[in-house]
């Protein structure tokens, strides 16, 4: 059939998520989802909700989650944008900061859907590649970048789990002609942020998700922080009602209750660090993780073998195979139970 698409639209390969099998048994570690449950204020308050409410469209600006954003970070609501999750924030992004003209530059490894935005854009990207080993940035990548209008920075990064020094990411945001995004779906896993950057410079946006230290993502929804101008530019590109009412009041609920996410996140950290040491035990690189997830090589630096054989045992994790990503597989901490059937599988294939 002749096509009617864009030709930049037939051209691409389009952005291939994370598989959601349905084997029964799965220990499924290859999302970067969390291993419990969202806070108990989230099954409050959706098991109160009078459906009769949806038949009217929800709060098209979702005000009073930004709201409860907003005061948490020490910001006005006018520097808070709502997305359905971290992914729509990024779609509104590359559509206003990339084009024909306006090159995107990416890190190489990073979040492999960028290229994807870029390419519906027909937008030039610039392959920032990082160091082999332990994933530094370059240090000429300011000169790398100088064509582009957006630079993109996961910061911890993903698939590799790692972070980059802060005063480095600073200074790239104070020096860089253009926008830098931070995208920070870890952060809550790291050390530290980058949350005083985007209050600091008009240049910068930081954007976060409820998909994985609020253990939400099947409700969709993010959020980007930035100065208003720039929210406000970006206000134009976003679907009318683009969150739900659930998701709204769903969001609400769980960043209010902090001390259900504090206790889930620490667990979270400390399962990271066992099951590293666990790996480290076992010959594994094991480069340093400030995510939910591990981005681990075997021994044998076979990452698409040792992918394969987890598969067969029903354990499901993430393998990305360009030449650089090929020797490692990216693991999502799991809950204690999934960590302990990874170590076993893992003990199985090695013996
Ligand atoms: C770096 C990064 N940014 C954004 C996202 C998208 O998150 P969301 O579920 O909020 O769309 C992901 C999801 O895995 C991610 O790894």
């Amino acid at each position: 059939m002749k096509s009617y698409f864009r030709p930049e639209i037939d051209a691409m390969a389009g952005y291939v998520p994370g598989e959601q099998p349905k084997m029964a048994d799965l220990v499924k570690l290859n999302t970067n989802e969390n291993p419990f449950a969202p806070s108990p204020e989230v099954e409050k308050a959706l098991k109160n909700f009078d459906c009769g409410k949806l038949r009217r469209y929800p709060d098209p600006m979702a005000d009073s989650f930004r709201d409860a954003v907003a005061s948490f970070w020490g910001v006005e609501r006018g520097n808070v944008i709502a997305g359905n999750g971290s992914d729509d924030l990024l779609t509104m992004i590359f559509r206003a900061f990339t084009s024909p003209e306006l090159p995107v530059a990416v890190l190489d490894p990073s979040y492999s859907l960028y290229p994807e935005l870029a390419a519906m854009q027909n937008a030039p990207v610039i392959r920032i590649k990082l160091a082999e080993k332990n994933f530094a940035l370059p240090e000429n990548l300011l000169a790398q970048a100088q064509e582009a209008n957006l630079l993109m920075i996961v910061r911890p990064n993903a698939p590799t789990g790692t972070l980059f020094p802060k005063e480095t990411v600073r200074h790239i945001c104070q020096k860089f002609d253009g926008i830098v995004v931070i995208d920070e779906a870890y952060a809550d896993f790291a050390s530290d942020n980058c949350i005083d950057l985007a209050k600091e410079m008009d240049n910068v946006i930081v954007i976060r998700t409820f998909s994985k230290s609020y253990a939400m993502a099947g409700i969709r929804l993010g959020y980007g922080l930035a100065c208003k101008e720039i929210i406000s530019g970006l206000m134009k590109l976003k679907d009318s009602y683009n969150i739900d009412m659930l998701a709204q009041l769903a969001g609400e609920a769980s960043f209010r209750d902090h001390a259900y996410f504090e206790a889930r996140r620490k667990e979270v950290i400390q399962m990271r660090r066992e099951l590293a040491d666990e790996l480290k035990k076992r010959g594994f690189y094991v480069p340093e993780s400030e995510s939910n997830f591990l981005f681990v090589s075997p021994p044998d630096g076979n990452g698409k073998g040792l992918f394969e054989e987890l598969r067969k045992r029903a354990v499901i994790v993430r393998y990305f195979s360009a030449p650089v990503t090929a020797p490692y597989l990216r693991i999502t901490i799991g809950n204690p139970e999934e960590n302990a059937r990874l170590l076993k599988a893992i003990d199985e294939i090695y013996a």
